[in-house]
């Protein structure tokens, strides 16, 4: 398959890219590069340099490449900047990513994937979450994802275009070569190898007084490949609609300290700091559907193997891309 993936240089981006590439097809990566990294692209990918804002380079893209498929990564990510400036995730999220969405219906892309987030459930009512949870994002960044999800519904009523919305749980690991690089870095995972390495001085556990066995917050972990995975399955399938894609397993963060500790040998100093507003006390998905109808079978399932191939990863890049 030609396949173009907005979003490519960043971290689920550049990782789904390689494993693309991989299993033999084609990719075309489209990315603006203010948050993803050139070094991230896989050399075996061409990079088109443009931002999704412009409508005439997504256009001139798209013509050009002709893809059967798109994938959907291009889009901010940070819950809490979403609180602060909310009109920036409209923008790129929602109407920025209407333009490929407008390209792609007027190139005739068969499908296109979305990488959606379980924060469209915002406080679930029901944990492990299935899809039938109702969604009620309570920051901005979830609403953003949400709504294009209902844009994507449309679109394919409207104009046949045919899709899939993943609802990522906590993406996590990396692959030899590929890993988890934001600026700045709030992730879990990287802060907590970053103190390992002696780049910080401890990890700051954002609240211990939650409703959960050891106070703090419990998340699903999922290794980037079987996200990657996720992706290749729903270009292939021709069903269309919202699936989760977690372990089905939570992990509270002193867990995940733990854990860490035990695999990089590092004492890791941690300080108890307050709660960080719009965090659910416990998010473990239910990705029955995936496995069922997608048929996707996650490999790395495995919260050790995904801590061990972040480190990994890190050892070999400390400072990053
Ligand atoms: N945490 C800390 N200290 C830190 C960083 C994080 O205690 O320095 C805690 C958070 O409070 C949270 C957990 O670790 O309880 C995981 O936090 P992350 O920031 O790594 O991930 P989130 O669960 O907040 O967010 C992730 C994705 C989002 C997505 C969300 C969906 O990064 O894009 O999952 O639930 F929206």
């Amino acid at each position: 398959m030609k396949i173009l993936v907005a979003g490519g240089a960043g971290y689920i981006g550049s990782c789904t890219t390689e494993y693309l590439l991989d299993r033999g097809h084609e990719v075309v990566v489209y990315d603006s590069l203010v948050k993803g990294h050139r070094d991230a692209v896989d050399p075996r990918a061409r990079l088109l340099h443009g931002d999704l804002a412009d409508r005439d380079r997504v256009f001139e893209a798209l013509r050009a490449e002709r893809p059967e498929g798109v994938i959907h990564f291009a889009a901010f990510i940070e819950v809490g900047e979403s609180m602060r400036d909310a009109a920036l995730y409209f923008r790129n999220n929602v109407a920025n990513g209407l333009n490929l969405l407008d390209a792609a219906v007027d190139c005739g892309v068969r499908k296109l994937v979305f990488s959606s987030t379980a924060a469209v459930y915002g406080m679930p009512a029901t944990v492990p979450i299935p899809e039938t949870e109702p969604t009620k994002p309570i920051n901005a960044y979830g609403e953003s994802k949400l709504i294009f999800e209902k844009m994507l519904r449309w679109y394919n009523e409207v104009h046949g275009l045919g899709y899939t919305a993943l609802r990522y749980f906590n993406a996590a690991g990396a692959t030899e070569r590929r890993g988890e690089d934001h600026h700045p870095e709030s992730h879990l995972i990287p802060i907590i190898l970053q103190a390992a390495m002696g780049q910080r001085p401890h990890v700051q556990v954002f609240g211990d007084d939650y409703p959960t066995p050891d106070g703090t917050c419990i998340r699903d972990y999922i290794h980037v490949s079987d996200l990657a995975q996720a992706h290749l399955l729903a270009l292939e399938s021709p069903l269309c609609g919202s699936f989760n894609v977690g372990s089905g397993s939570g992990f509270s963060v002193k867990e995940i300290i733990q854990v860490a500790r035990e695999i990089t040998g590092k004492p890791i100093p941690v300080i108890t700091a307050p709660r960080r507003p719009g965090d659910p006390p416990r998010l473990v998905s239910d990705s029955t559907r995936a496995r069922t109808e997608l048929g996707w079978t996650p490999r790395f399932d495995d919260v050790r193997t995904i801590v061990a191939s972040a480190w990994a990863w890190r050892q070999r890049h400390p400072n990053g891309y």
